[in-house]
């Protein structure tokens, strides 16, 4: 038997149940402020995430599924959705156009982690990206998007928020942050140690609780804001209580992509395990210019499906549908045509064997329809067809050729 490749799943019947019912929510919400659908490929140059995501992030570092293909191009599969869709802004010149564009995307990515609880090799995101949009209002109502989809869901959680500054800001913060990491340097771990010379923000997030002991003196970005940055920041926090939600503000909230600018916020859930952020995103300001487009201020976002799976709850699965069973052989037959008119408008099971009563009715329970109809000799000779709502319990006979289901079926 030929299994998944480690980290990697197949979604199956009760899983993709779930999975459609997380995008189709999200996507209603998207679309409601006014976002449209995008699609990039899976597969692009494994330039396109070095310049976005940073050569010095673990993704990029550790994680890609990166090849040479069969034309000797080094290509790589999408660990993440933004810097595709900046790509793609960017190829169809939509970044030399005044108006501000939306779009949402779902579908899967490719990370060569270690692969436990909550993090796959390959996951699916539902993401947003918003482009051309400075205020920090656009931040804002990002924010109350992702706690609409997460309410549709039922699904609770914590929100983090944090500042990571602009390039009049963060150049003289990194400078005092390094000369702080540089004085501890002998106790942080090896990772830290190298992050100090490549991405020093980055140990600020660091998992290990030595070094974290060691930040809790540490400079705090947040504390450092430009003038710009620092008012930007305070308008989101009050915009945030001024709506009702609550969040936590994480001056070690860093985002392990290196395109972030002021805003970065993520969603925790305390009920998955260690792997507890369900969404992340935030400002990329400086992303579309990176990937050779005219200057773009953007924010978007990404959900972790396989991480909100567990936590969605479901609609009641109602009664849907017909069940269509017959007695003989020959009325299996005489189905066919009704079957076919019905499935302009609603799901039609026809079981092929003829069986009796009973046999029929079960299938019709196990198929969850709302209506089972059935044809047996009798009915066959007489030109009727038998019906009942399952829900209602009614039943009744008609002739077959009178059976219009808009009249006998709501
Ligand atoms: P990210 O935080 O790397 O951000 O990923 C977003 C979400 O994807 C995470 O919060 C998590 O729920 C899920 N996720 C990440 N890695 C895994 C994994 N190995 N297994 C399962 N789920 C995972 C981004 O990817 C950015 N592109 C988000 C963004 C959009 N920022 C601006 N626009």
């Amino acid at each position: 038997m030929i299994n998944p490749l480690r980290g990697m799943k197949d979604l199956t019947f009760e899983e993709s149940q779930r999975f459609n019912f997380i995008v189709n929510t999200a996507t209603t919400v998207a679309k409601r402020y006014g976002y449209n659908y995008i699609e990039t490929p899976i597969l692009e140059e494994t330039a396109l995430f070095k310049r976005s995501v940073g050569e010095s992030s673990d993704i990029v570092g550790k994680e890609m599924y990166q090849f040479e293909d069969k034309g000797g191009n080094d290509v790589c599969m999408r660990p993440e959705g933004t810097a595709g869709i900046v790509r793609a802004f960017v190829s169809a010149k939509l970044d030399r156009q005044p108006m501000k564009q939306k779009f949402y995307y779902y579908g899967p990515m490719f990370r060569y982690e270690r692969p436990q609880k909550g993090r796959l090799r390959e996951f699916h995101q539902f993401g947003c990206e918003s482009f051309g949009e400075v205020s920090v209002y656009e931040d804002f109502t990002i924010i109350t998007m992702i706690k609409q989809i997460f309410d549709a869901l039922g699904i609770g959680f914590e929100l983090l928020v944090n500042s990571l500054g602009c390039p009049t800001c963060m150049p003289t913060y990194r400078e005092n942050l390094v000369a702080y990491l540089t004085n501890i340097k002998e106790e942080l771990c090896s990772d830290c140690n190298r992050r100090i010379e490549t991405n020093p923000i980055r140990v600020l997030d660091c998992k290990n609780e030595t070094c974290q002991s060691l930040l809790t003196a540490s400079p705090k970005l947040i504390e450092n804001l430009c003038e710009e940055c620092d008012s930007d920041f305070k308008k989101l926090t009050a915009l945030l209580d001024k709506a009702d939600i609550s969040y936590t503000v994480d001056t070690n909230l860093v985002r392990g992509l290196d395109y972030y600018s002021k805003t970065a916020f993520e969603f925790v859930s305390s009920e998955i395990g260690s792997q507890s952020a369900i969404a992340g995103g935030g400002r990329y300001d400086r992303l579309v210019e990176f990937l050779d487009g005219k200057p773009t201020p953007a924010v978007g976002f990404a959900i972790g499906i396989e991480r909100i799976m567990e936590l969605v709850k479901m609609p009641e699965t109602k009664r849907e549908g017909i069940y269509m069973g017959a007695m003989t052989q020959e009325a299996v037959e005489a189905l066919f045509p009704l079957a076919e008119q019905k499935r302009k408008e609603s799901k039609v099971t026809v079981e092929y064997n003829s069986k009796g009563f009973k046999s029929h009715m079960k299938g019709a329970d196990k198929a969850n329809a709302r209506y089972a109809v059935l044809i047996g000799e009798d009915e066959l000779k007489e030109g009727t067809v038998w019906f009942k709502d399952l829900e209602s319990k009614e039943e009744k006979s008609v002739l077959l050729g009178e059976f219009t289901f808009k009249m006998h079926l709501p």
